[in-house]
This record gives C-alpha cells, sequence and structure tokens, in this order.
C-alpha cells in the first residue's frame, strides 16, 4: 500500500485534451442519431450480449463466510487466483480404454469401501471391516476430489463415450458431499497427527472446494483449521504434533519432545490457502513463523543439518519449498534458494550408483554424515516429479537429468520384482558390499502399501515432456496391482513382492491408494495435459490441487 501512495500518477489534461474531451460526445450523439434503427437494434444486442458475457466470466468476488457459530466473517479481498478460472469442462470423464480401467478399479474400490467401512478411515477388504486412524472418514474426504477430477459434470453426460461411468461417478460424488455435509464433525474426542489430518483432511477439503466453488467445504476446512490452531501456541510458534480436536489441546508426541520437523514443514501450503480462501490471514500467519523460522535455523547451522538425516519424511520439506515458492506466484525468493541450496546438497552428499549397472538412486546419512546407508524409501520416489516441476518453472536442467536417472530407478524397484511391484524399501549394491545385484530387498521391507509416489512422478514427467514411456511404465504397475492386490472388496496391502506366489495380502487399503495412486494413474493416461494445469495448481503432498496465487 505504501508503494502505491508514493507512486501515485497524476494526470493533468492540457486544454486541448479537455476541450476534445467536452466535444467528443456531442459528436457521438450526433452519429447516434444518424444510424438508422436496425442499426441501432444490432448495438444495443451488442451490448446486452457482452453485459451477459462479462457478468459469466467475473469470478466469483463474494467473500462472505459464516463462522462454525454462524456469524459472519470479516473478509480482505482475495488475491486474484491464477487457478480460479472455470475448470469444469476438463473433467470431462474417461477418454481412452487405460483411463476407463482406472476409473473401473476406483469404483471397484469405492464399492468396498462403501459397503464395509463407510464413514471410517480405511477398508480392510478381505475381514469386510473397517480400520479407523482418526475417526475422519478419511477414505472419503481423501478421494472425493479423485471422483470429481474423473469427471462428473452432468453436461459432459452426453458427450461423453462412456455414460455409464459418468453417471456411476456422479451418484458416489454425491454421496461423498453429502456425508461430509452431514457426518463430518470434528468433535472426535481424540489425538490426531497435526500432519497427517492437515495434508489429507484439511488439504482434501480445501482441494475439491477450490474444483467446484462449493461453499460447503470450505466451511468445514475452516472449522478444522480454526481446531489445529492451538498446535501453533508454543513459545517458538513450532507447532506441537498431536492436538486433539474437541478439547483442542495439544502436545508432542509421547515418544518424543520435540516436533518432527519435516512434519511441521510440511503443512504450509494447506494453511496458506485456507486464508487465502476466505480472506482470513491468522492461518496463513500461524504457519509463515514455522518457515521463517526453518529458514533462519539453515543460516545458523549451515546447510549440513537436513542432509544428516535425511529419511524420506524430510525430503518433502523440499517438495514443500519448491511448491510454497509457486504458490505464492514465485515472489517469495528464500523458498526457491533454500530449495536449490538443499537440492544441491543432496547430489553432493546423497547420490550413488549401484554397481554393475551403475543405477542413480539416493541414500541416508547417519551419524554426524559419516555412515552412509545404501537404501531408499519407496516414498522418495516422489522426488523425480519435484525435481520435473523445479524444471517447469525455470530451475536448472541438471535437475532433470537427475529426475530421469532417479525415475528410472524407481522403475527398477518395480521392475525386477516377480510381482512387478516395489517394495517398501530398496537396498542397493555399491563397492565393497557383499551382493551381486545392483538392487536387493529385505524380509522386513518386503510390503507394498499401494503407494503413489511412482506414479506421481510418472505424471509429472509425463506432464513436461510428453514422453509416452511414462504412461507404459504407469500401465504395467497397474496391471501388477489389478493381479496381485485386487481382491473382491477391494485392493489391499501385501507382505511380500518378492514372491509372486505367496503375496501376503495384509487386509487394507489405505485412503491415499483412490486419493493419490489412481488419481495420478488417471491423470497419467489422459490425453489433455491441460487438466490440472501445472502453471494453475500446485498439488499437496496428499494430491489435493491447490490454486496458484499471484503473491
Ligand atoms: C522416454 O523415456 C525413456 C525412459 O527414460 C527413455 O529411455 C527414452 O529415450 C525416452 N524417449 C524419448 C523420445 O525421449
Amino acid at each position: 500500500m505504501m508503494s502505491k501512495n508514493e507512486h501515485i500518477s497524476v494526470r493533468i489534461p492540457s486544454f486541448n485534451e479537455n476541450y476534445s474531451e467536452i466535444r467528443r460526445p456531442k459528436s457521438y450523439w450526433r452519429a447516434w442519431n444518424q444510424l438508422s434503427r436496425f442499426q441501432r437494434s444490432l448495438i444495443y444486442m451488442l451490448v446486452i450480449i457482452s453485459f451477459f458475457m462479462v457478468l459469466y466470466f467475473i469470478p466469483n468476488t463474494d467473500n462472505v463466510i459464516l463462522n462454525v457459530d454462524g456469524s459472519e466473517r470479516t473478509t480482505i479481498n482475495r488475491n486474484v487466483l491464477v487457478g480460479e478460472s472455470k475448470h469444469d469442462e476438463v473433467f470431462a470423464g474417461p477418454t481412452n480404454d487405460r483411463q476407463r480401467a482406472i476409473v473401473e478399479a476406483f469404483r471397484h474400490a469405492w464399492t468396498g469401501y462403501k459397503k464395509f467401512a463407510w464413514g471410517h478411515d480405511n477398508l480392510k477388504p478381505i475381514s469386510e471391516g473397517y480400520s479407523e486412524w482418526f475417526g475422519l472418514g478419511l477414505t472419503i474426504v481423501d478421494s472425493i476430489d479423485t471422483i470429481y477430477i474423473m469427471g462428473l459434470k452432468e453436461g459432459t453426460i452426453v458427450d461423453s463415450i462412456d455414460t455409464i461411468y459418468i453417471m456411476g461417478l456422479k451418484e458416489e460424488y454425491e454421496d461423498a458431499r453429502n456425508w461430509i455435509e452431514e457426518h463430518l464433525h470434528f468433535t472426535n474426542n481424540r489425538d490426531v497427527n497435526l500432519f497427517e489430518v492437515t495434508i489429507r483432511v484439511l488439504g482434501g477439503l480445501l482441494g475439491i472446494y477450490h474444483l467446484t466453488g462449493d461453499r460447503m467445504f470450505l466451511n468445514k476446512a475452516l472449522d478444522l483449521g480454526d481446531r489445529l490452531l492451538p498446535s501453533f501456541a508454543t513459545e517458538t510458534g513450532i507447532p506441537y504434533s498431536d492436538i486433539n480436536l474437541f478439547t483442542k489441546t495439544a502436545h508432542p508426541p509421547k515418544w518424543s519432545p520435540d516436533s518432527s520437523t519435516a512434519e511441521v514443514t510440511t503443512i504450509q501450503l494447506e494453511f496458506r490457502d485456507l486464508s487465502r480462501a476466505s480472506g482470513d490471514p491468522k492461518y496463513e500467519n500461524a504457519v509463515r513463523k514455522i518457515s521463517e523460522h526453518i529458514h533462519n535455523l539453515h543460516k545458523q547451522d549451515g546447510l549440513v543439518p537436513i542432509f544428516i538425516n535425511p529419511n524420506s519424511g524430510q525430503f518433502s520439506y523440499y517438495e514443500y519449498l519448491l511448491k510454497q515458492w509457486l504458490q505464492t506466484g514465485k515472489t517469495i525468493d528464500f523458498f526457491r534458494d533454500d530449495y536449490l541450496q538443499a537440492i544441491d546438497g543432496i547430489q553432493k552428499s546423497l547420490v550413488k550408483r549401484t554397481l554393475p549397472n551403475g543405477f542413480l538412486f539416493l541414500g541416508e546419512l547417519l551419524a554426524g554424515g559419516k555412515d552412509f546407508k545404501p537404501k531408499m524409501d519407496h516414498l522418495t520416489c516422489f522426488l523425480p516429479g519435484t525435481l520435473a516441476l523445479g524444471t517447469h518453472h525455470g530451475l536448472p536442467t541438471s535437475h532433470l537429468k537427475l529426475a530421469e536417472e532417479l525415475l528410472t530407478t524407481c522403475y527398477q524397484t518395480y521392475a525386477q520384482q516377480p510381482t512387478f511391484l516395489a517394495p517398501e524399501i530398496t537396498y542397493f549394491n555399491i563397492p565393497n558390499s557383499e551382493n551381486t545385484n545392483d538392487i536387493y530387498v529385505k524380509t522386513n521391507d518386503a510390503h507394498n502399501l499401494l503407494r503413489p509416489e511412482f506414479i506421481e512422478s510418472l505424471w509429472y514427467m509425463h506432464q513436461l515432456n510428453g514422453n509416452s514411456t511414462y504412461q507404459d511404465w504407469g500401465w504395467e504397475i497397474f496391471q501388477a496391482f489389478e493381479k496381485y492386490t485386487k481382491v473382491t472388496n477391494g485392493y489391499t496391502s501385501i507382505g511380500n513382492v518378492r514372491n509372486a506366489a505367496a503375496v501376503k495380502p495384509k487386509d487394507m487399503m489405505e485412503s491415499f491408494f483412490l486419493g493419490e495412486t489412481l488419481k495420478y494413474l488417471y491423470l497419467l493416461f489422459g490425453d489433455d495435459p491441460k487438466v490440472l494445469d501445472l502453471d494453475r495448481y500446485v498439488l499437496n503432498s496428499e494430491a489435493h490441487p491447490l490454486p496458484v496465487y499471484n503473491s
């Protein structure tokens, strides 16, 4: 505002200009009178048509939002959203056989969930039951935007190649929406994890709000945001990791006095978006403190500490650095700079190659940087996608090279298993280790939880270079899910990817299978790269799309 006041430009019209401005209306009037009645009607019609067109395209500027108690929130003007245009037309339903197969898989999973676990967090598809984690209907909230993205707009039913899929999803969308409206309350008297609830539930509600403009979702998000905020009432502003949504009391995890750095730095996208969407700055203010605190920590200690303990969770901190830079319209430089430094550090300290085939992987550094562990969690396979996203936005092309090589290694973690499914953790053969194969798996790490990270990266890479190999890889993996994880009532995690004859089903379908894995597969097989345009949306770490803002 200050700078605006300092730069008010005052235009003083010259006498000549003044004179002509006074004259002009008269000559217009004369010209108007000389028109025929037909010409005048034509102009009237054009004016009316333009008026309605302007009305249609003007974004919704009505910012009044009700508090939970029904009172009106004070609002500030929303920033103009880059991503907030009518986007419905692109969610036109599946356009090819692969996409149709994914929608079918989604419906299969959803049907089981609805039958045996409706309103609960996760389906146990084999015992025909459910498991409760936070008691927040996680599968519904996590996957309602997947349903939406897979296409349900009424207008598209006529045009769609396959009406039935669209109709089916419309019904599923309405079931999900109604459940959220009527049954999603944040009054369970139990502790929830700030990070998990933020990325899944807050992110899920905001994602579907931005896709549909349905205020009910935003009001739910605000209720949840208000209940999560007490976590931040600490001396440093670094939030406690656990909070009871009913009593609104927060505390650190039972097993440690600290909150995990990775977790508290992976909630900013959602809280910032909640402020931008509602006009109430308090959520963004709360997380800004964390960002600044962590940023200053780096300056103090140098970069080393973030690389010493790069368990996969901590990589998501790098992801959020980049995505916050994008979310704020590339206006906050320190996000980009910290991200670039982090990737430099990764390249220097963590990147190694396997024997004998030279696959590139990221290992882990423990014990003050002395103890290198040649192992990589499947979770790390989201990183190629993040790197590619950065490159798309002008960051160094060397990142893309790293992304391609890492993606190839991630593919190997799938392709080298007899099930064509990756284990949770893969070890790599480096000089002086006793193995002969490039990669190997330990018994305790041989499970597969239907995780999305590799598919996520395939989608980003395919978005950015259109290489259809990435679609083919995704299709191969989907076939493996179909073959080894599909059961009568849904899909299940398995205990052993190393034995195609005995995969040991674990009787668990995590919400992220519907919320992320199937969403990214559907998007990956899409023909139109402008669906969830990467210049208009950032996807949070649970695949919920949030708009890019100007600042
Ligand atoms: C597509 O990606 C694959 C896997 O990385 C690579 O082998 C192939 O050369 C790429 N094709 C093109 C045309 O870039």
